[in-house]
């Protein structure tokens, strides 16, 4: 017992070392309290796992943009059932992603997505499955993390903004957004943030308002910063031209008995995803913190509201399977469960 949590803890300094170390870049639809769910009629976000013999979507070993850290089959992850479950909402079914539509769709556009590495991995797993529906179009990449789709004229960005807010000279600034400068001439802004909150200290100093703290609850600084966030979409978002999204926070599948086995080595040999459509641990707190947050926002802003289900995706972590450095319960194998993040993305804009 003394030993499998000190692996546990191991695993879980290593997983959030992996995050702070990754050199990343990078719906409910609202207004006032009105918090809906997307498509119409149904939530799509409450559903469950199912199994499906034609997943995964696409051949994703012919996608040249992706990431080999979390390519888990090449890394040699043997078992592969878990790129076999789909999303199935409870109410309704979900469109199937159409990458030729989305680009249609988003002809002219720029779409960012904006937060940790794992902003970053959405956005290259969305790259790679409209890479899979037109492989032969002209695609062009000035670096990794601008990859415009030239028959299209549809560029995916991802920046690394692990905060949202800025960081100077090792002083986190809760009080400062310098990128939104950038953000707001985007058509589509994807943004996330929470997983550095818990970085032990990324920094040296905390300055809210006039004062400047060493320390402070991670929580109550992750929501003063996202605040600011939200003033900032309040403040400069025309919702005529800029499209914004919060996707939900994703959780770490460090302690087994967040779902019912307190005796799992973090998410090390978890093999299926959690059944039904209720993680046992329930909602994440920082998710609470995020959804009070949005909900004081006027402008319109969906939630890609997949905490929950990716909850549920204990299996889908690269454990061992990564390409170097630590075992990870924090990012995702690529394909996984960030193609479904992008279904749920698509459907939004139908
Ligand atoms: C909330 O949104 C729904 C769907 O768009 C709409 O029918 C309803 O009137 C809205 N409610 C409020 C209080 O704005
Ligand atoms: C691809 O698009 C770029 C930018 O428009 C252009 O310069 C280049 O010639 C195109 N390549 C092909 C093969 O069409
Ligand atoms: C957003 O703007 C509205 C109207 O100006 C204001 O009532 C609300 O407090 C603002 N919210 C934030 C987070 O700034």
């Amino acid at each position: 017992m003394g030993r499998t949590k000190q692996m546990i803890c191991c695993v879980l300094v290593a997983a959030l070392l992996l995050i702070f170390s990754c050199l990343g870049v990078d719906g409910r639809k609202q207004s006032q309290t009105n918090i809906t769910k997307g498509m119409k009629g149904c939530n799509m976000y409450e559903g469950s796992w199912v199994w499906d013999d034609s997943y995964p979507p696409y051949d994703f070993s012919k996608c040249p943009y992706l990431p080999k850290d979390f390519d888990c089959l090449g890394n040699g992850r043997p078992d592969k059932n878990y790129i076999k479950y789909r999303w199935q909402p409870k109410n309704c079914n979900l469109p199937r992603f159409d990458g030729v539509d989305f680009l249609k769709r988003l002809k002219g556009k720029k779409i960012m997505f904006i937060g940790d590495s794992i902003s970053l991995q959405h956005g290259q797993a969305l790259v790679c499955h409209l890479h899979a529906a037109v492989p032969s179009s002209n695609i062009t990449a000035d670096n990794p993390n601008i990859v415009r789709f030239e028959d299209y004229e549809v560029t995916v960005i991802v920046s690394f903004q692990p905060f949202l807010v800025d960081v100077e000279q090792r002083v986190l600034k809760l009080d400062s957004i310098k990128s939104g400068q950038i953000w707001k001439d985007i058509d589509i802004l994807v943004f996330n943030t929470w997983l550095w909150w818990l970085n032990p200290e990324p920094w040296d100093y905390i300055q809210d308002g006039d004062k400047i703290v060493k320390h402070m609850d991670r929580l109550e600084a992750f929501r003063k910063g996202l605040t600011t966030w939200a003033k900032w979409v309040n403040s400069s978002i025309d919702p005529s031209k800029t499209k914004v999204y919060f996707r939900g926070t994703t959780p770490l599948h460090i302690i087994g008995a967040e779902w019912g086995d307190p005796t799992a080595l973090a998410c090390l040999n978890e093999r299926e995803p959690v059944s039904g459509s209720t993680y046992p641990a329930g909602r994440p707190a920082e998710q609470k913190v995020a959804e009070e947050v949005l909900r004081t926002i006027t402008k319109p802003v969906t939630l890609l509201d997949i905490t929950t289900l990716t909850q549920l995706r204990k299996d889908a972590h690269p454990g061992f399977y990564m390409k170097e450095g630590p075992p990870d319960c924090a990012h995702w194998c690529t394909p996984g469960v960030i193609e479904t993040w992008n279904q749920l993305l698509y459907a939004t804009l139908l």
